[in-house]
């Protein structure tokens, strides 16, 4: 193993939600040192213009190489689907990976008929970045997406079960429905595998539903192996960054993970251009 391999993977997200993939990453791969960064102050991304999310993008990644990782993985549609060309640039030679190419894969691998719904972000469906990355795999899918924002709320708040989450899901996916009903859903922001019982409530048995964090995961792992640069010592405990509210980290990210954080394992940082 190099001493390359030893530098830890940079995980970020705008706020919990991108726990989702940073526990598939951990499952796969439990050798691998993880520093997950929460830009918690700034959430939600996806309800913002390309150019702030792209800045605070690149703010946040360029946190994480202060660390000295070896790959950084964009655990958010939004940031990806906005802002991953500017930030494979800004990073060269750190491979970057996103979250969308991985999840448009899951959608067309698990899609019978290829007619596949992408539930997202206002700014990844304004974006479209999920239609290109479908069509670019099964040019001839039907892609259909809806905006769900409300559900990045519920799933910061840990309100995931329940009459409320239902209600919003039920909303969301029936106005979706009436463009003509998918066989797949991807859930193509990271917050929402949380909610992914309310949503496949709505949707009804017959639909399937999948995300990115499986896939995403394996992609780092294919991704790593081919450089080299899997870690193979003993395995070390994560570390987390939040930009505001650490220990509603500890607690809803606690949730998230499905496992407890130790307050001593998440540090407070401030991303501001003179910190
Ligand atoms: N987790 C982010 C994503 O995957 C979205 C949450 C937000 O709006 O900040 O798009």
């Amino acid at each position: 193993m190099s001493n390359a391999a030893e530098a830890p993977i940079g995980i970020f997200d705008s706020g919990i939600g991108g726990m989702t993939v940073f526990g598939a990453i951990q499952a796969l791969l439990p050798h691998e040192r993880l520093i997950y960064l929460g830009d918690t102050a700034r959430l939600p991304y996806g309800t913002k213009s390309a150019e702030t999310v792209t800045r605070y993008a690149t703010q946040t990644t360029r946190a994480l190489m202060r660390y000295d990782v070896k790959m950084v993985v964009i655990a958010c549609n939004t940031a990806t689907a906005l802002a991953l060309p500017v930030l494979k640039a800004a990073l060269d030679p750190v491979p970057v990976i996103g979250v969308v190419e991985p999840g448009a894969r899951a959608a067309v691998e698990a899609s019978p008929d290829q007619r596949i719904g992408v539930l997202a972000t206002e700014a990844t469906v304004r974006g479209g970045a999920y239609a290109r990355a479908i069509h670019a795999l099964r040019p001839q899918a039907q892609v259909s997406q809806i905006a769900c924002p409300l559900f990045v709320a519920l799933a910061e708040e840990g309100w995931t079960q329940g009459p409320v989450p239902e209600l919003a899901a039920e909303r969301y996916v029936s106005t979706l429905f009436q463009a003509g009903r998918p066989d797949t859903l991807v859930l193509g922001c990271t917050h929402f595998p949380l909610l992914a019982p309310a949503i496949a409530k709505a949707a009804g048995p017959d639909i399937r539903l999948v995300d990115s964090a499986q896939t995403t995961a394996l992609e780092v792992k294919l991704a790593l192996g081919r450089l080299g640069l899997l870690r193979d010592g003993a395995p070390a405990s994560p570390q987390f960054l939040v930009t505001d509210a650490p220990e509603r980290f500890v607690r809803v990210g606690g949730q998230f993970l499905g496992q407890s954080i130790a307050s001593s394992s998440v540090e407070l940082i401030d991303l501001s251009p003179a910190a």
